[in-house]
């Protein structure tokens, strides 16, 4: 196992920066989640630190020790992707023995090692079948154990588990923090989904235009987001800007935010209160009633203000006294209003 570091990673293709001058800490053992939007650089920061991308500035260490000199396959790292492409006519045990073979480790030791990591992701019985006699989850698993069985210091996943229908995933994700935590590798993992990445990480980073805009642990990151990018990239958030006076955010329409101490605040729509009749604390906006959506046990609410959209989340139930369209009131604590920058592209 190993620590990673990348330090001022910057890789440009053209006038574009895949990468822009990214430094950043993944801790040994732990799992990192990375975000961002598409085309924002994370394949691109994967493939550095693996080896198949050369950065024209900045550099990777591995355990401390800088790898510009290390060619990919000497780096011990595991890597799935997206399209984890198994072989179709190899058999599950052959497939994940793959990077033993190319090691050249052989005979009983190579046998041993299959049957444990074939253990480890629980297809212990499945050694002999073809890929094509697999379901979706159990492929991830072969992807997961083939590289895994060569034991690297460092395990990359490019949206593995994006190719599998919501139910697996959630099934996979949890097979996915077993497996890391009984082998207490270092990972790095990229999703385009932020409710996997909070589950799953110990750590989040965001990428924007090649940038690290923002990591941290995902509570921090998600409690205090800092620029309304984030705020709106990792969870909803509804914006509320104005000008500044010394009772708080005075909104274009003459209504205040008391307690405010930025431009602009962001509100999470769990935090938002809806209600018909006026709220008696400090913290009350109208706003118009567009639409309610109804998701099993937790229902949404479109409202309007001035055209701004608002979306408040709450169980279904609380809105059930809410009328069809129609003027309500809004509020929230005043702790919920989350202070933010407006950051630049
Ligand atoms: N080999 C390449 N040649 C030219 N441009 C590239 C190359 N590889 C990546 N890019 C560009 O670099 C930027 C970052 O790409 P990257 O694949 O890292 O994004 P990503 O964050 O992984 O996106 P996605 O979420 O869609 O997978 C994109 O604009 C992409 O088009
Ligand atoms: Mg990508």
């Amino acid at each position: 196992m190993a620590e990673v570091r990348v330090e001022n990673l910057t890789k440009t293709y053209g006038p574009l920066k895949a990468l822009d001058a990214v430094t950043l800490d993944f801790r040994d053992g732990g799992f990192f989640g990375l975000l961002g939007p598409s085309g924002s650089g994370k394949t691109t920061l994967l493939r550095a630190i693996a080896g198949f991308v050369i950065p024209d500035d900045g550099r990777v260490l591995i355990g401390g020790e800088p790898v510009e000199r290390v060619p990919v396959e000497a780096r011990e790292i595991g890597m799935v992707f997206q399209s984890y492409a198994l072989f179709p006519n190899m058999t599950v045990a052959d497939n994940v023995a793959f990077g033993l073979d190319v090691r050249r480790i052989r005979g009983a030791e190579r046998d041993r090692r299959v049957k444990d990591v074939l253990d480890l992701v629980q297809l212990g019985d499945l050694g002999q079948r073809k890929p094509h006699q697999l379901s979706g989850g159990q492929k991830q698993r072969v992807a997961m154990a083939r590289a895994i069985v060569t034991r690297p210091r460092v395990l990359l996943l490019d949206e593995p588990l994006s190719a599998l229908d919501k139910a697996l995933r959630v099934e996979m994700q949890v097979e996915l923090k077993r497996i890391q935590r009984e082998v207490g590798i270092t990972t790095i993992f990229v999703t385009h989904d932020q409710e996997e990445a909070l589950t799953l990480s110990d750590e989040i980073g965001i990428l924007r235009n090649g940038r690290l805009v923002r990591h941290g642990p995902p509570r921090e990151v998600y409690n205090n987001p800092r620029d309304a990018f984030t705020a709106r990239f990792l969870g909803e958030a509804n914006l509320f800007s104005g000008s500044l006076e010394a009772g708080g955010l005075r909104l274009p329409d003459g209504a205040l935010i008391p307690g405010a101490t930025t431009a602009m605040v962001a509100v999470r729509p769990e935090n938002v209160q809806v209600s018909a009749s006026e709220p008696s604390g400090p913290i009350r906006l109208r706003a118009e009633i567009r639409r309610r959506i109804f998701a099993g046990a937790m229902g949404t609410l479109i409202l309007d203000r001035h055209g701004e959209p608002i979306k408040a989340i709450a169980r279904d139930s609380e809105f059930a006294e809410l009328p069809d369209n129609g003027r309500v009131w809004l509020s929230w604590r005043e702790g919920s209003a989350i202070p933010v920058e407006n950051a630049p592209n």
